[in-house]
């Protein structure tokens, strides 16, 4: 789950927040879910124009996929995308290889010439290679993504893919059987490269699993948990201020004077009036307020220029008394994320995000990965980032029932309550949720990283160590690595590369980590 900084934050969608990077994309519909437009993870930014012809110039490679790996008698294949960097591959029959998982967006190429994976295989002399997730980016199994042509989309059959694409991937390279080869993923690919080597040992030989739910969960309560905790990090104050904003808004939405002040302070692009009886775009307007700081928690401070908004920012503005009442304060932390986002004004309407992500074309703006990654989030994970206690910081206005609505607005109505209790407890009986079965595989969380919440954070035994980094949000460890980093991000580096080591046996020739 990392992410794409050029999303935008379009009309009319709710908010995502999985696993993503830029703030000000993350967004209203930019930021649903926990995810960016683009996936969770943000694809990296610091690649020099130098490095960016070169990045644009690395070829798409394309690999010939089954559509099913369940049903021997279904044959039909399809093109997959993969990247591969050979520059710093030693091609002896130890050199490791290393794998980039894709997730539920594009494929950034740019992975493929920074980042801290990067720096690992220019030191462990690491054949580099990148597949894209099934349905995502240009990786197009079928001709739309109609419910019954997304009935091929799923992690399980993601691993086959990856299972098989490693199996060619030996032959055509010419690979010898004592290269191993290690996982890596940040996000919904973090909780992919555990599985990958829980699934196909025999392929894979170890992992780097960075910010990767384990955990299934339709209920997703502790995602605006940590959101509090981690704008209380700043001061405790903060949450207060905008709890009180979020009381004073609930005031306002009682009678029409209010209603028109609240249109003004949050730049509706519709008049709430309109709107008020219709409780899924009241849902709708409370779950966009409260992603505006969810989007900045996940991503705060991370190695991207672009994601320049933070914790910090929001809390000065909440904390200004000199700006007006709190309800106020949160409408210009509202219209910060507007700007950065390029969107002049606030689309909350229910019908049009169901309406834009019930598009079934791949020239959609939902194909970009929300309309793929809401199904999975209703075929397997849940996750949805509920708030539905009165007395809490971001209120009771958008609880489970809502999310489970749009699973049966946009895909089917056989998608209710029960439906998604059964498919979140196959997927933790299949996975093993947060007791998994497996050895090699390191996982990374940040403190202020909601998603945190659903991973595995502290060690159970010494074959699937862990590494949880104090004051670090999603993903954060996987960016290209820089000076202004906190020293215990430099820290959990350094130990990723232990690790590395420690798998491969101590294979490697140069000192640069030292
Ligand atoms: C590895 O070396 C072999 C033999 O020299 C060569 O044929 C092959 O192309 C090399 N592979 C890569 C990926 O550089
Ligand atoms: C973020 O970056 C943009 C573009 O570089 C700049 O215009 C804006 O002022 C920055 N915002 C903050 C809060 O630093
Ligand atoms: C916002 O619009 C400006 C000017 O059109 C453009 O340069 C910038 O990249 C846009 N930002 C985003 C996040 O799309
Ligand atoms: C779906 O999106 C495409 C591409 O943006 C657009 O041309 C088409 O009209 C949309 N279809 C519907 C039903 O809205
Ligand atoms: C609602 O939130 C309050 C304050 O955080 C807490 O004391 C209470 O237990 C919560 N109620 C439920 C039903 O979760």
């Amino acid at each position: 789950m990392l992410q794409i900084p050029k999303s935008t934050r379009k009309a009319g969608q709710l908010g995502f927040l999985l696993l993503c990077v830029l703030i000000a994309q993350c967004n209203g519909q930019g930021f649903r879910r926990g995810r960016l437009v683009d996936g969770f993870l943000g694809a990296p930014n610091k690649v020099s124009s130098m490095q960016l012809v070169r990045v644009l110039e690395a070829e798409d490679l394309w690999f010939e996929q089954r559509l099913d790996h369940f049903k021997a008698e279904n044959t039909h294949t399809w093109q997959q995308r993969y990247f591969v960097n050979d520059e710093h591959y030693r091609n002896d029959s130890q050199a490791p290889v290393f794998l980039m998982i894709g997730g539920e967006g594009e494929a950034s190429k740019k992975w493929m010439r920074e980042g801290a994976w990067l720096h690992y295989a220019e030191h462990f002399g690491a054949l580099m290679i990148q597949l894209e997730h099934r349905y995502y980016g240009k990786s197009h199994p079928t001709s739309d993504l109609s419910t019954s042509n997304l009935a091929y989309l799923s992690s399980e059959q993601a691993l086959a893919d990856l299972a098989n694409f490693v199996s060619a991937m030996k032959v055509k390279y010419n690979l010898a059987e004592t290269q191993k080869w290690i996982a890596f993923g940040g996000s919904y690919p973090g909780s992919l490269a555990a599985w990958a080597r829980e699934k196909y040992p025999h392929l894979i030989y170890g992992s780097i699993s960075s910010s990767g739910p384990l955990l299934a969960k339709v209920d997703f309560s502790e995602y605006f948990d940590v959101v509090k905790a981690s704008l209380a990090s700043y001061k405790p104050e903060c949450v207060e201020a905008v709890t009180r904003g979020f009381a004073q808004v609930e005031i306002l939405l009682k009678h029409m004077i209010g209603q028109r002040s609240l249109d003004e302070k949050f730049k509706t692009c519709t008049p709430l009036k309109d709107s008020i009886e219709n409780q899924l775009d009241i849902a709708s307007f409370f779950e966009n307020l409260a992603g505006n700081f969810a989007g900045v928690v996940q991503y705060n401070k991370d190695n991207r220029p672009n994601a320049n908004v933070t914790i910090d920012d929001l809390c000065v503005v909440m904390l200004s008394n000199t700006f007006g009442p709190p309800v106020t304060r949160l409408g210009m932390v509202n219209s910060l994320i507007l700007q950065q986002s390029n969107q002049t004004c606030l689309d909350y309407k229910y019908d049009k995000m169901i309406a834009d992500i019930k598009n079934v074309s791949w020239d959609s703006e939902a194909a970009k990965g929300m309309r793929q990654w809401t199904y999975q989030t209703c075929t397997e994970f849940g996750f949805y980032q509920t708030s539905e206690n009165k007395s809490d910081t971001f209120g009771d206005r958008f609880g489970v029932d809502y999310f489970i609505r749009q699973c049966m607005d946009i895909y089917s109505n056989q998608m209710d309550a029960q439906f998604l209790e059964r498919v979140v407890a196959q997927t933790n009986k299949y996975y093993g949720a947060l007791k998994p079965e497996t050895t090699n595989v390191l996982y990374v969380h940040g403190s202020i990283d909601p998603w945190h919440a659903l991973g595995l954070t502290s060690s159970q035994s010494a074959k699937t160590p862990t590494i949880y980094i104090e004051g670090t949000a999603h993903c954060a460890n996987m960016y290209e690595p820089s000076n202004n980093d906190p020293p215990q991000l430099k820290e959990a580096r350094n130990k990723i590369t232990k690790y590395l080591a420690q798998l491969l046996d101590g294979y490697a020739a140069s000192a640069k980590f030292s």
